[in-house]
């Protein structure tokens, strides 16, 4: 297949002028490709006529402290991983950070307002700033009908989709479920940081997220949730940054309250940060109703 590198405006307007009137999708990365990303390009295709695979490492999300300078870079595996997958016409943008920000640190930036300060914005300040200004300029410069991001990153996918709300962009946003290795452990580009013995560790997330599902299945409420993925979570991480149980719009949910949620969680295993998330639907049961191996974990 030929599919098209772009690395600048003038090469991508040109790319997506070639593929003329049908319908385009989306798929922002950072690279390091992975089968999560080709779960996000596979969607894409179903979804669209035409597909935009970017790849760009966005300093303005990382913190003072984070990996931007180690963040993996391998343009020529990404394209190797792209290349079977993609169709004739479709496009690869890799811009540089001169091409994305030729003025330096952009002076107007995207609020993530208040889901931008909890979980992930609190531990991260200013980081879902960076991700939704970089993501509404590859908006504008890419002009798919359809962006597909996953939902590893959910606090992301919700503030892409209260931007896509709130600054009324003509964009449909489509979260794609996260994709696991066998053992469970959710893909990620990080895990490439993580030795044998710290991915093992490494389960705990998904041991947590699973002990928290079989709480809320068994009618302990947000709280027993919490606990139950506390309680796997904690012993095994050198630090664990939160667990909490959000509704749609990453608002804690209270103890008193029933109704779909999702269980988010932030560990650090060995130095290497992880997220990973599951959605579920807390339904409180009284406790004399429940069974009593389940309660409280
Ligand atoms: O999820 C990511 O890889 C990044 O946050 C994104 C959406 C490509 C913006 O840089």
């Amino acid at each position: 297949m030929t599919i098209e590198v772009v690395h600048d405006r003038t090469g991508l307007d040109r790319a997506l002028d070639a593929q003329g009137t049908g319908s385009r999708a989306v798929v922002m990365t950072m690279g390091a490709l992975h089968a999560g990303h080709l779960a996000l390009v596979r969607r894409a295709q179903e979804l669209a006529d035409h597909v935009v695979v970017t790849v760009f490492v966005n300093p303005l999300q990382f913190g003072p402290t984070e990996d931007l300078a180690r963040y993996p870079r391998d343009l020529a595996r990404d394209l190797a991983l792209l290349e079977p997958l993609l169709a004739d016409g479709d496009v690869l943008f890799a811009p540089s950070v001169a091409e994305m920000y030729p003025f330096g640190d952009p002076t107007v930036t995207v609020s993530a307002g208040r889901i931008g300060e909890v979980l992930e914005g609190g531990q991260r300040p200013g980081h879902l700033d960076g991700v939704l200004t970089v993501v509404l300029k590859l908006l504008h410069r890419t002009r798919p009908q359809i962006a597909v991001f996953g939902q590893k990153d959910a606090q992301q996918v919700a503030a892409v989709r209260a931007m896509v709300r709130d600054l009324d962009l003509a964009v449909r946003v489509e979260a794609v479920p996260t994709v696991r290795d066998d053992d469970g452990l959710a893909l990620s580009s990080r895990n490439a940081y993580l030795s044998p013995g710290q991915r093992t560790r490494a389960l705990a997330l998904v041991g947590a997220l699973r002990a928290g599902e079989r709480a809320a299945q068994h009618g302990a409420g947000a709280d027993g949730v919490r606990a139950a993925a506390y309680e796997v979570l904690a012993p095994a991480v050198e630090r664990l940054d939160y667990v909490e149980v959000v509704d749609d719009a990453f608002v804690p949910l209270r103890p008193d309250v029933d109704g779909p949620a999702t269980l988010v969680l932030a560990a650090v295993v060995g130095t290497t940060r992880l997220i990973d998330n599951v959605p579920l639907t807390v339904t409180r049961r009284p406790v004399e109703a429940r069974p009593a191996d389940t309660i409280g974990g």
